[in-house]
């Protein structure tokens, strides 16, 4: 596996095997790499003659008084996972390699973002739609895959190469959870033992949802919001949000609406963690 951190070499790399005919797939992260990314990776796998995954860990997606600075980094562990998963390069750049001082072009999605993590992280997804658009224009891949982990990312990720007509598929993959139900993130590492036995309480509460729906009408939102707040806030965790939302639009759900996204977002201790479950209503 090559480790490339400049980004003319990188280009270059890509450029190459884009000539000679390969279908490259890229898998961006921000490192501290556990089994949801490498599932991301393996799928990449599947389907790409040239796997790049990409390392940074992003400035631009953190307000001032979020965790840029104590965000985990293992990159010896990382590099061995990427090979040990086929990885042909990893792709780790330093922030002033990726951003002049002086950046001033920025993307900014401007409906989907408005809701959920958005609302209360300003500017995160205009972060995280630059950084996904500079990967890109440095990987020149034909498809990147992304997780429903993250599925307001997911959505506005498809959503700008949609309306900015980037030449790349996007491929979603599954949420990967802990044998307990925990949804698997590198912020994890941020909870001690009681904070991550309480921090359950999240996917518990979703995947009750999950078996309530069949008593409590999908309509009945409110109270299947509280509902989940309140066992989550009675673990100890301090709610950002619960939402129901049309999973496709993020739009308020309809007789319309094929599939539900209920998604939260919950901080324990320092980890501000999200979680979400997809309903299909076809079932
Ligand atoms: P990061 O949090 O490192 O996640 C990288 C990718 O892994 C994202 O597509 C995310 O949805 C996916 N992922 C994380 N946990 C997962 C899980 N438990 N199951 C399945 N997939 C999971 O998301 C980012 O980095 C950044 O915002 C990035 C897109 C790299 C831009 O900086």
């Amino acid at each position: 596996m090559k480790i490339i951190k400049k980004i003319s070499d990188m280009q270059e790399f890509s450029r190459q095997a884009r000539l000679d005919g390969k279908r490259i797939g890229v898998v961006p992260t921000m490192g501290f790499l556990h089994s949801g990314h490498t599932s991301l990776i393996d799928r990449a796998r599947a389907e790409a003659d040239v796997l790049i995954v990409t390392l940074f860990v992003n400035p631009a997606q953190f307000a001032p008084n979020e965790d840029l600075d104590t965000y985990p980094k293992d990159f010896k562990r990382d590099r061995e996972l990427c090979e040990a998963h086929g990885a042909d390069v990893l792709f780790a750049p330093t922030p002033d390699e990726m951003y002049y001082p002086d950046q001033s072009v920025w993307i900014n999605e401007e409906k989907l973002s408005q809701k959920l993590c958005g609302a209360g992280r300003p500017v995160f997804f205009r972060g995280v739609c630059t950084v996904v658009a500079k990967l890109f224009n440095i990987t020149l891949p034909d498809f990147a895959v992304f997780g429903q982990k993250d599925a307001q990312q997911a959505l506005i990720i498809k959503r700008m190469v949609r309306d900015l007509n980037f030449p790349v598929e996007i491929i979603i993959g599954s949420l990967v959870r802990e044998a307990n139900g925990m949804a698997m993130s590198s912020r994890n590492r941020y909870l001690d033992n009681e904070q991550r036995r309480n921090a359950l309480a999240i996917s518990e509460a979703l995947h009750q949802v999950e078996k309530d729906i069949v008593t409590f009408h999908i309509h009945n939102k409110e109270k299947i919001m509280i509902a989940i707040s309140k066992q989550i806030s009675s673990a100890g965790g301090e709610v950002d949000y619960v939402s129901i939302y049309d999973a496709e639009t993020l739009d308020d759900i309809s007789d319309k609406s094929k599939r539900i996204l209920i998604a939260c977002a919950a901080t324990f201790g320092k980890a501000r963690l999200i979680d979400n479950v997809v309903l299909d209503l076809n079932n």
